[in-house]
Order: C-alpha cells, then sequence, then structure tokens
C-alpha cells in the first residue's frame, strides 16, 4: 500500500512523533510506502506532495510543528477540490490517507471518506475539546507551557502589585485555561462554558488585594461576559466559519483597572502555547496514536480515527469523532472555583 499523510489545522507539539510512529512501522512491519502531503488539505488540493521516508522522519521526535506544514484549507469552499484530491491520490497512486488534524481536518476526512476516499484520523489539538478521546496530543505541552507563564507572573506581579490577566487558548473549550490556572494557582480562572460576572471577578481581585497578594487571573480567549454586562468586539471568521478569537485580556484589564483602581496588565500567550518541543506525555501518546493509525490502515479500517479511551488506545467512526465537542463540565470548573478570590 502507498500511503499518503497531512496535518491540517492549527499546528501542535507531538505531529512529527505521529507522523514518525506512521512510517516507522508503516516501513519495517508493513512494507509500506508513504508520501507526504504539504500544508494539510491544501497539498492534496493542489498535488503537493513529497517523499516520506524512514531518512525523512529521523530525528523529528523531539521537534515542534510539523515537517508537512499546515494549513485551515477548506476543500468543501474550493470549486472542484474534491475531484483535484481524486486526482493528486491517483497521480501519485496513492491508495489511502492518514489525516492528522482536529474537528476540522477530520470533518473534511469524514465526508472524504463519503467520496470513497480511505482515510483513517489521528486526532490533536492543544485544545483538548474532541469529544471521542480522553486527550489529545499538544494539549499537555500547551498547559505546561500555560502553567509556567503564569509562575513566573505571580512573582513579577507581587513585586509591582499588580494584577496580571493571562489569555490562553483554547477556541470554545476552557481546558488549558482550567488546567493551566489550576497548576499555576491562579486567583481566578475564567472559561467560556461559564459566562463571568466582572462584578464577581472584580470581588476576588480586591480579596486578593486585601491579603497583601496580587492576583492573577487565566483568561480562556473564548471566556464572555454575562449578557449585557461588558461590551467584545467580534472577530473575522476562517475557512471553517470559526471566529478569530483573541482580546478579552486587554479587555478585562482596562475594566478591571477602572473598576478597582488597581494597575492591571494582560499578557496573551498565543502561539507560544503551540510552539517548541512536545512533553514526554505528549510525545507518548502521539507515537502510540501513530502507531494505531498504521494498524487501522493495514486492517481497512478507513472513516475511523484513533482516540484515548483511559490508559487504551481505540478505534472510533469519524462521524462519532466529530459529532460534537468536548467542553468543560460545570462540576469540573466548581472545583477550582474554591481557590478563587
Ligand atoms: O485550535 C487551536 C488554536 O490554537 C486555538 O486555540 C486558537 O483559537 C486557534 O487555533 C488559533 O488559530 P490560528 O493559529 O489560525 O490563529
Amino acid at each position: 500500500m502507498r500511503i499518503g499523510v497531512l496535518t491540517g489545522g492549527g499546528d501542535c507539539p507531538g505531529l512529527n512523533a505521529v507522523i514518525r510512529a506512521v512510517v516507522r512501522k508503516g516501513v519495517g512491519v508493513y512494507g509500506y510506502e508513504f508520501v507526504g502531503i504539504r500544508d494539510g488539505w491544501r497539498g492534496a488540493i493542489e498535488g503537493d506532495v513529497r517523499p516520506l521516508g524512514v531518512p525523512e522522519v529521523r530525528g523529528i521526535l523531539p521537534r515542534g510543528g510539523t515537517i508537512l506544514g499546515s494549513s485551515r484549507t477548506n476543500p468543501y469552499k474550493v470549486d472542484g477540490a474534491v475531484d483535484r484530491i481524486h486526482a493528486t491520490l491517483s497521480e501519485h497512486a496513492v491508495d489511502a490517507l492518514i489525516a492528522i488534524g482536529g474537528e476540522d481536518t477530520l470533518g473534511v476526512a469524514r465526508q472524504l471518506t463519503g467520496e470513497g476516499i480511505r482515510v483513517v484520523g489521528v486526532p490533536k489539538t492543544i485544545d483538548n475539546d474532541l469529544a471521542a478521546t480522553d486527550y489529545t496530543f499538544g494539549f499537555d505541552t500547551a498547559v505546561n507551557i500555560a502553567m509556567e507563564s503564569v509562575d513566573r507572573l505571580h512573582t513579577t506581579a507581587e513585586s509591582h502589585h499588580r494584577a496580571v490577566i493571562v489569555e490562553v487558548m483554547g477556541r470554545h473549550a476552557g481546558w488549558i485555561a482550567l488546567h493551566a490556572g489550576l497548576a499555576g494557582g491562579a486567583n481566578v480562572i475564567l472559561i467560556p462554558e461559564r459566562p463571568f460576572d466582572v462584578d464577581e471577578v472584580c470581588d476576588y481581585v480586591q480579596t486578593r488585594f486585601e491579603t497583601h497578594y496580587s492576583p492573577i487571573l487565566v483568561v480562556a480567549e473564548g471566556a464572555v461576559p454575562k449578557e449585557g454586562t461588558m461590551t467584545l468586539a467580534a472577530g473575522e471568521l476562517d475557512a471553517f466559519g470559526h471566529v478569530r478569537l483573541g482580546g478579552i485580556g486587554q479587555v478585562l484589564a482596562e475594566e478591571i483597572e477602572k473598576r478597582t483602581g488597581k494597575e492591571s496588565r494582560a499578557v496573551v500567550l498565543g502561539h507560544i502555547q503551540r510552539g517548541g518541543t512536545p512533553t514526554a506525555f505528549d510525545r507518548v501518546l502521539a507515537t502510540r496514536f501513530g502507531l494505531h493509525a498504521i494498524d487501522a490502515a493495514h486492517e481497512g479500517a478507513f472513516g475511523r480515527m484513533v482516540a484515548l479511551r483511559g490508559t487504551e488506545i481505540v478505534q472510533v467512526s469519524l462521524a462519532e469523532a466529530t459529532a460534537e465537542l468536548k467542553t468543560v463540565p460545570l462540576a469540573r470548573y466548581a472545583e477550582a472555583e474554591v481557590f478563587f478570590g
């Protein structure tokens, strides 16, 4: 079999570990050949294909990003894209695809399965918001980067008696904020699943200053105020119709400063959370996903995605994998609230 591998959507640490595991087991155990498809679905549409063998995957395990490149190209927004993908696959004699991506890339993989393309999916995203898998790789690295930033911000905030608002990624799920905030001892954590009351947030800030400590607030980029309490600007949409988030930290810092009279600064971690070397947890998870993805292709389990359930890697249908987002249950948020203020 000749298999095309692609990575789509926002990159995350661990993508290269998947590619390496797929190729090492695919060549070494099954005797398959591989090609790399550049920049996700863009390369599949445009026929942008590169060699991918054992020499190409040597040394990439600890490297962040993806050697194949990525994009947020949505073939269902490009005229004739499905026919062009079929043409690319037949021109390069590709029998099947391994698509490594999040909700959007895997949603396309599910639709292409319906068009007769043989695809196995591998879940990735720092947001950890895919319901079919307990964890996605990239999340642990992002949380550790955010936690370390919170640790560092505690000391500078104390020195200057400031409130610091740390804005983290996660789109419409608060997992990164919740885990980084808990691990870093944040005084307030705000997540999209639970619209916040700005008066309550200011009370927590005041209480923290009264105990002679400086508050650190971890805010998910998708956090929203309770209706009618604060105004937020609308962002642009990407090819999958997602709004480009960001900016809540600065808005909140200004509001807190205005209401409490305490100096407040916003820090946006942004793509730092997606860059650099993966943690051991993410390397192991990504490697196991890669090994099981090539097994799935060998078994002919197309239209399926590998997923983590407990400590086992299982297969789920791409339809199930993309059916719903995994958001933070309010009971999990309530655990963190004990430490607010
Ligand atoms: O889905 C991963 C993610 O990093 C989100 O947390 C964030 O909202 C988005 O991607 C940012 O996307 P981009 O890199 O395209 O700006």
